[in-house]
């Protein structure tokens, strides 16, 4: 697409002068309910941390702080052939993974799959024979005719799960718009486990393994620094390491209490009370017309799943009650339909580079059949600015509360999904919210450096099935259930 409009300047307060006023106090208000200033970012981060440790209690609290049985970091070491499947939430993922002798090389191969939207809302079977399928179909195309040895499987299922130990998983409650009958309060393992049995595949499940785990652990793999696994994509979350000994929960396990253990936060959970974020009217809808009203408080506001849905109820709010103002005269039906925009919807405009917005005019008319006025159009780009503004300071806090509960001063925090990846100024943002949280000094360089991570569901997969397998050997069985199938993996 070639514009014509001369390119944007860096500061587009001129570019507003020709706005009608009401749409410029419209502007106004929207800018005033979607900003989070800087006290109220420490307020969300000093509750974040009391909700943390709530998570790591007894007791428990909104942050479930899953013990996820991965005990440490690879040493580069690790060596073998592994699988690994991912279950995102768009695609569908199979890898071969060779950990060659080599200190921390490998070698992968890859094929994607996608993921179809009625499998979401489908039965569980239809999910596991789909999984089945991918994983068949990897190994008829790349080992055709050869006989297999049994080979450890990393499955990375990127849903909140209780793990008792590292190859088994209570799946909580489904997120991301998932919505399958008869997985939650079940073990994911063995009912996988039962269709790849009935295949014939010769494929054992070594490790179940959360994303941001995954992320953690690749990522560490070639960054010592790394401290923090996060993923900001459809979904929100982040993992670290603890010491056992700061997990009151595992405490009549007895472990040695400066063991590493990873947390998987599951922190999208944050605030499903409502005591600190702050939830504008079109947060509330998006909530109650969730499969999971009540659940995943903090990712409803940040991830990428909904921040087109934001953008699109403040739309429609606008058409609806404040006859006149905006898209007056237009057909808005394409834009009435939930989940119709997605975060990339919102990109777009923040990318347009034009002073016009004439990439933003042309999206409109593509893609909703609406043809917007110059101040629609402005009004549409601060949206989605205070949008993806807001999801990115928004998600800082959470990094940041993971560095106040374990003191961290400065670390690496390696990060994935399609927000941190494609959505624009997201990283800037987020860093620049770091920096008022944890108070540093206009002179001082940042000290939390979110960088983006090595493939965690690849890779992380495969050191963490590396990671198992090896203290099977060594004999430390803590959280392995099924120790005795995995020695003949070895
Ligand atoms: C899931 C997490 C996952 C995150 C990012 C959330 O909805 O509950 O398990 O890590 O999305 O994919």
């Amino acid at each position: 697409m070639v514009g014509i409009g001369p390119r944007r300047r860096p500061s587009r307060k001129g570019s507003m002068a020709d706005v009608p006023k009401d749409l410029l106090q419209q502007i106004k208000e929207l800018e005033d309910l979607f900003t989070v200033d800087t006290v109220k970012l420490k307020q969300i981060v000093d509750h974040f941390v009391k909700e943390l440790e709530k998570g790591l209690s007894v007791e428990g609290g909104n942050i479930p702080m899953n013990v996820t049985w991965v005990m440490g970091f690879p040493t580069g070491h690790e060596q073998g052939t592994f699988l690994a499947l991912d279950m995102g939430g768009t695609n569908l993922r199979v890898c071969e993974i060779v950990l060659t002798e080599e200190k921390g090389e490998f070698d992968i191969t890859q094929s994607k799959y996608r993921m179809p939207e009625e499998l979401k809302t489908g039965t569980s079977e239809e999910l596991w024979e789909y999984l089945a399928d991918c994983l068949q179909q990897f190994i008829e195309y790349h080992h055709d005719g050869e006989k297999l040895h049994t080979l450890p499987l990393g499955f990375t299922f990127s849903y909140p799960a209780t793990q008792h130990y590292i190859d088994h998983g209570i799946l909580q409650r489904w997120t991301k718009g998932f919505d399958i009958d008869g997985v939650e309060g079940k073990d994911v393992v063995p009912l996988f486990e039962e269709v790849l049995k009935k295949r014939g595949l010769p494929i054992k499940v070594a490790a179940l393994i959360n994303d941001t785990t995954g992320t953690l652990i690749a990522s560490s793999y070639t960054d010592p620094e790394m401290k923090i696994g996060c993923i900001f994509g459809t979904g929100v979350n982040a993992a670290y390491m603890e010491n056992v000994g700061s997990v009151p929960k595992i405490a009549h396990m007895n472990l040695p209490p400066d063991m590493p253990v990873a947390i998987n936060c599951e922190y999208g959970a944050f605030d499903n009370e409502h005591v600190v974020l702050p939830r504008t009217q079109y947060d509330i809808i998006i909530d109650r017309d969730s499969p999971r009203p009540g659940q995943q408080a903090f990712e409803k506001m940040t991830a990428g799943l909904y921040l087109g849905e934001i953008f699109r109820l403040v739309l429609i709010d606008l058409i609806d009650n404040k006859p006149g103002l905006i898209f007056e005269n237009q057909d808005t039906s394409k834009l009435r339909k939930p989940y119709s925009l997605d975060a990339s919807f919102l990109a777009a405009i923040e990318e347009d580079p034009f002073e016009n917005l004439q990439e933003t005019e042309e999206l409109f008319e593509r893609e909703l059949g609406i043809k917007a006025t110059k101040g629609e159009l402005e009004l549409c780009r601060r949206l989605a600015e205070l949008i993806g503004t807001r999801a990115a300071r928004l998600s800082a806090c959470g990094v940041a509360a993971i560095c106040k509960k374990k003191n961290i001063e400065s670390c690496h925090v390696g990060a994935d999904g399609s927000v941190f990846t494609k959505y624009p100024h997201f990283k800037a943002r987020g860093a620049q919210a770091l920096r008022e949280i944890l108070d540093w000094k206009p002179d001082e360089k940042d000290k939390v450096i979110i960088t983006a991570a090595e493939d965690g569901s690849g890779v992380g997969a495969a050191l963490i099935a590396a990671l198992t397998l090896d203290r099977v050997k060594a004999g430390n069985l803590a959280g392995i259930r099924d120790a005795g199938d995995m020695k003949t993996l070895l």
